[in-house]
């Protein structure tokens, strides 16, 4: 027999087990959000700077620096969403991301001065508005909109 009576029984308990796991995912499609997505390349992008300063590639960092001060929106219907959910919020969120275009376009501007220490206190002061806005708000968003509580 090409397939042991041991296998089949294998096969059998796999497949019974996956069962809750597939209904599961399938009971609860949660899309990320853009946003999460325009997130990761910023957090791609500060490695590339963190890169250019080990290397005193000052052109790189001066290159990617602006795209995280111009990092693209998310749609207007998923802004909707989000505005919806911060509401009261709103400038306070508009805030930390106003002083995350500001960092960035200042880190830009010294890389092209390429002093270094600068370069690096400037990098320092970027990630600090990535932080600030993640402490007040990155939590509560995964609650929200994926149902997640960390
Ligand atoms: C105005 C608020 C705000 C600012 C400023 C901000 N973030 Fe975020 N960030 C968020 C929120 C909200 C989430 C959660 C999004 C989600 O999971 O859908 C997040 C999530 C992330 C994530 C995780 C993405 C994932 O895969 O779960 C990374 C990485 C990240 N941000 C990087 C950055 C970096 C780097 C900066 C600064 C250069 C930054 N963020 C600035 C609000 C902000």
């Amino acid at each position: 027999m090409f397939y042991s009576s041991r296998s089949i029984l294998a096969f059998i308990i796999v497949a019974l087990t996956s069962v809750p796991m597939v209904t599961e995912a399938l009971a609860d499609p949660v899309e990320p959000l853009a946003l999460q997505k325009i997130m990761q390349d910023m957090g791609q992008n500060m490695q590339l700077i963190t890169h250019g300063i080990s290397q005193e590639n000052w052109g790189l960092v001066e290159k990617t620096a602006p795209l995280i001060a111009n990092h693209p929106q998310p749609p207007v219907f998923e802004k909707m969403k989000i505005f919806a959910y911060i509401n009261t919020d709103m400038r306070v969120f508009k805030n930390f991301d106003d002083k995350t275009h500001e960092a960035a376009t200042i880190l830009g501007k010294t890389a092209a001065s390429k002093d270094g220490h600068a370069v690096i206190a400037d990098f320092a002061t970027l990630q600090d508005t990535c932080l600030m806005c993640h402490e007040r708000f990155r939590k509560p968003f995964i609650k929200y909109f994926y149902g997640i509580d960390e």
